[in-house]
């Protein structure tokens, strides 16, 4: 009697073995309006005189009362820190919606990120002063904005407080103190930079602005790059901390820092047991949550950490654990991407990376599993945001209003954009139309313009 055939029904039998293992992030309608109701929750908090101290989505005033009408002229300059790298752009604004623009990108080393203060923004005006010397700017007379992708507080455009660093920086003295007084005292150390005056605004803010320069109706801003965040145009009267301030405007762009969503324990019904791990291992356990589990950062560690439960449970790579796969961040969300670019059935960046990881000898039905680990986790990430999103969309109230977005996994993941787009209808109430429009020329461009019409204004 010929010998029974067993491949089709092992492979099977594997892949329900990871379908019941990723099953955690596959979340129903009803959690995603869970969440966006939560959302919501939170972010009255955050604008609450008496809750904001304990709220976890602080909801931060940012002093940017209006945003940008397309008339902006001058040479401004911008600094942009982002996650792993440093930008400094020129922008020239002509009015009209014209512009022109030049920029230098510089990699932040790793070891700067958890330097001195005084070593750290040396650094950012060595960024400045390298620029100005190749644009040959030293004898003009400039204007900085500063985009700043931490949380801060502030009192004005010209103070930010950092409240906390997240992602992978931990630069000690910098937490409590203003981050343009440091900033300035680099560039005096240094004598050589032209810069007058320097605004500071969180990158979200950039975003929101840059893109409301092109689009009049840009009423929120969201990054999902290393980080994630979002903002948005709220009425100033919802904003009670706002009314100790005197100088009252209608509205005025609010920073969620959205990331901190479920710090306080509010999503722990849908975090999963790699979410716990995750945030155990990280730099700054118990906070960001919610960037945690959607953010570019992270991804890749999630779905790490789920392929190896898979391994473990004898579903995938006949059990094995390489020494690679033990070491956190080797799988990095770029991978992820990279993995669900390919045509369905293709393996070879697959394998490229099962390489990476320690593995040579990889079976189709591997590559199909981590196709399908990636792709509920990045799924999961899209309609996290979209939940946020949707939320947002109701609050700022305009029956039609334009989302600007931007990041590395916007821009980079397939099917990201499409996925925050359905995710949204699904959740946002019918009355309210919206489009999800890409941030082409992202936050530098936007604190350029801030700096611009601070200028306007105080002539
Ligand atoms: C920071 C935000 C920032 C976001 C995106 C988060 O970790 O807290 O301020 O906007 O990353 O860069």
């Amino acid at each position: 009697m010929p010998k029974p055939d067993y491949t089709q029904y092992i492979i099977e039998a594997n892949r329900r073995i990871v379908k019941d293992i990723c099953k955690p992030f596959i979340l129903s309608d009803d959690t995603y309006k869970r969440i966006k109701d939560l959302f919501l929750v939170d972010i009255k908090k955050g604008l609450g005189k008496y809750t904001h101290k304990k709220a976890s989505v602080k909801c931060y005033m940012t002093f940017v009362e209006k945003l940008p009408s397309g008339c902006e002229h001058g040479k401004f300059l911008a600094l942009e820190l982002s996650g792993d790298d440093c930008r400094v752009l020129c922008v020239n604004l002509q009015g009209d919606d014209d512009f022109k623009i030049e920029w230098q990108h510089f990699d932040v080393p790793p070891e700067i990120k958890v330097d001195t203060a005084k070593h750290f923004f040396n650094f950012l005006a060595k960024c400045l002063s390298d620029f100005i010397v190749k644009y040959d700017l030293q004898y003009e007379e400039l204007n900085l904005g500063f985009t700043f992708a931490f949380p801060l507080k502030q009192t004005s455009i010209n103070k930010g407080i950092l409240v906390k660093w997240t992602k992978g920086y931990n630069v000690p003295g910098v937490v409590g103190n203003d981050v343009i007084a440091l900033l300035q005292e680099a560039i005096e150390r240094r004598g050589d930079l032209p810069i007058n005056n320097i605004i500071i605004l969180n990158n979200t803010t950039g975003t929101l602005i840059s893109c409301a320069w092109k689009h009049r109706e840009a009423k929120i801003g969201v990054l999902i790059s290393g980080g994630f965040n979002m903002c948005y145009l709220e009425k100033s009267k919802h904003i009670q901390l706002f009314k100790n301030f005197g100088n009252y405007c209608p509205t005025m762009v609010i920073n969620c820092e959205a990331g901190a969503f479920g710090n306080d324990g509010v999503l722990d019904f849908m975090r999963t047991s790699v979410d716990f791990t995750v945030n155990k291992n990280s730099m700054h356990p118990g906070q960001q949550v919610y960037e945690k589990m959607v953010a570019g950062l992270y991804l890749g560690e999630i779905a790490r950490l789920t392929l190896l439960d898979c391994i473990n449970a004898g579903a995938m790579l006949k059990g094995i654990v390489s020494k690679e796969i033990l070491t956190p961040m080797v799988f990095r969300t770029h991978d992820m991407l990279q993995i669900e670019l390919q045509e369905p059935g293709h393996y070879e960046t697959t394998r490229k990376v099962f390489g990476k990881m320690g593995y040579r000898d990889t079976t189709s039905g591997d590559c199909e599993n981590l196709r399908h680990i990636c792709t509920a986790i990045s799924t999961r990430s899209a309609n996290m945001v979209a939940a946020c999103l949707a939320c947002l969309v109701e609050r700022v109230g305009d029956p039609y209003l334009i989302i600007g977005a931007d990041g590395s996994v916007y821009r980079s993941y397939p099917n990201y954009p499409s996925l925050l787009r359905n995710r949204l209808k699904k959740l946002v109430r019918p009355d309210f139309k919206f489009d999800v429009v890409q941030a082409e020329d992202g936050a530098g461009q936007g604190a350029a313009l801030l700096a611009a019409s601070t200028k306007r204004k105080k002539k």
